[in-house]
C-alpha cells in the first residue's frame, strides 16, 4: 500500500514536471483530483476502512495530496511564465525596420505662398504677428478711421455675431487683416516691421470672390520712415515673389480711410494672354499708403514722433497670378486631384537661396 502511494506520486511528479503546456497540466491534475482522479479514488476509499487504518491512511494521502497539489501550482506558474515569453518575443517589433513607403501629401498653394511671403519679408527685417478671427467692431473699424456710418463699412459685407450685450457693438469676423495693424501698436512700442497673414471674411461668393480667403497685412513704424521706403519695399516683394526682377510696378494714388495718401498698387501684365511682366496692361494687386496720423493716435502713438507705412493684399489672388490657376473656388473645395496638381512638395520649403 505504501509503496503503491509512493509510486503513484512519484509517477504523478513526474507527469507533472514533463507536462509541456498548460493543457497537458491540467489533463494531469484531472487525472489525478479530478472526480475520477486516482488520487480522489483513493480518498473516496477511505470510507471502507478500519478507523485506525483510515486515519493512518488519511494522513498519509493528504500528504500527497498537498505535495502534487504544489507541484501543480508551481508548475503552473512557470508554464504560464512560459506562455508570455512566447508570446511577447512573437510580438517583437524591429524599429530599425525602415519605414513602409506611402503616399506623401502636398502642401496648399495658399500656405506655399504664405510661406514664400513670410519668407521674403523676413528678410527684410519683418517678424509675423497674429490677430483673432472674431474682432471687435473698434478694431476692425472704429480705430481704423472707419466710424459707423462710414461708406467704407457697406463695402466689406461684414458678417456679424450676435452682441454679448444690447448696447455692445456685435463682434465681427474679420473684413481685413488691418485690424492686427491696432492690436500690434497696442501690445508694444514702435519699432514695429510685421506683416500678419491669415483668413478674413466677406459675404460674397463667384468666381473671384469667397465668403472666407486670406489676406497678408504689412505695418512699418519708426523714425523718419517715408512713401519712398513703401514704394522700395513692395516693389522689391513683387518682383522677388514673382521671381520677375523686372515686374513694372506702379503707385497710383487712392483712397483707404486708414491711410493717408493712400495708393493702389499695380503690376504690369498682358490682359489677354495673362503673362504677367509685359504687355502694357496695369493690374490691381494691393492696397497701401502712409498710415493716418489719427490711426496711429488710436492705437497711442504719437504721430509727431513716429510714422510709417501699411498695406494690404489678397493672397488668393496673387497666387492665382503667380501658377495661373483662373478659378478661385477650387481653392477650398478640398478636391484631391486639384491640389495634387497645384500642391507643392512638403520636402522642397520655400527657402530664400533657391529663389522662392
Ligand atoms: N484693408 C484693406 C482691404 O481689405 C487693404 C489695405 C489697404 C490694407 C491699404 C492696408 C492699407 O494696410 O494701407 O481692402
Amino acid at each position: 500500500m505504501t509503496d503503491d502511494l509512493a509510486a503513484l506520486q512519484h509517477e504523478a511528479e513526474h507527469s507533472i514536471a514533463a507536462a509541456p503546456d498548460l493543457r497537458a497540466l491540467e489533463a494531469v491534475r484531472v487525472a489525478l483530483l479530478g472526480k475520477a482522479g486516482r488520487l480522489t479514488a483513493r480518498l473516496k476509499a477511505l470510507g471502507g476502512l478500519p478507523a485506525e487504518a483510515r486515519r493512518e491512511e488519511g494522513a498519509r494521502l493528504n500528504v500527497v495530496k498537498e505535495a502534487l497539489a504544489a507541484a501543480l501550482a508551481a508548475r503552473r506558474v512557470a508554464l504560464e511564465g512560459a506562455a508570455l515569453e512566447a508570446r511577447l518575443a512573437g510580438e517583437r517589433i524591429d524599429v530599425t525596420l525602415p519605414a513602409r513607403p506611402s503616399e506623401s501629401g502636398v502642401i496648399h498653394p495658399i500656405s506655399r505662398s504664405m510661406d514664400e511671403i513670410a519668407a521674403l519679408f523676413g528678410a527684410m527685417g519683418f517678424s509675423v504677428a497674429e490677430g483673432p478671427d472674431i474682432e471687435t467692431d473698434w478694431h476692425n473699424f472704429g480705430a481704423l478711421n472707419i466710424p459707423p456710418h462710414h461708406p467704407a463699412r457697406a463695402d466689406h459685407d461684414t458678417f456679424y455675431l450676435p452682441p454679448e450685450t444690447a448696447e455692445a457693438p456685435p463682434p465681427v469676423l474679420r473684413t481685413h487683416t488691418s485690424p492686427v495693424q491696432v492690436r500690434t501698436m497696442l501690445s508694444a512700442p514702435p519699432p514695429i516691421h510685421i506683416i500678419a497673414m491669415g483668413r478674413t471674411y466677406r459675404a460674397d461668393h463667384d468666381a473671384t470672390h469667397s465668403p472666407m480667403f486670406h489676406q497678408c497685412e504689412g505695418l512699418v513704424i519708426d523714425r523718419a520712415i517715408t512713401l519712398g521706403h513703401l514704394k522700395g519695399c513692395l516693389s522689391d516683394f513683387l518682383r522677388a515673389f514673382f521671381g520677375l526682377p523686372d515686374l513694372p510696378v506702379r503707385f497710383r494714388a487712392s483712397y483707404f480711410p486708414f491711410t493717408e495718401p493712400s495708393m493702389e498698387v499695380d503690376i504690369g501684365w498682358n490682359r489677354r494672354t495673362g503673362e504677367l511682366g509685359r504687355g502694357g496692361d496695369w493690374l490691381e494687386i494691393l492696397g497701401s499708403g502712409m498710415v493716418h496720423a489719427k490711426v496711429l493716435a488710436n492705437a497711442g502713438i504719437d504721430p509727431r514722433e513716429w510714422q510709417g507705412f501699411a498695406f494690404g493684399m489678397g493672397i488668393e489672388r496673387i497666387t492665382m497670378l503667380k501658377h495661373g490657376i483662373s478659378d478661385l473656388r477650387p481653392f477650398f473645395e478640398s478636391d484631391l486631384r486639384w491640389l495634387r496638381h497645384y500642391g507643392f512638395s512638403p520636402l522642397a520649403p520655400a527657402m530664400l537661396h533657391e529663389g522662392v
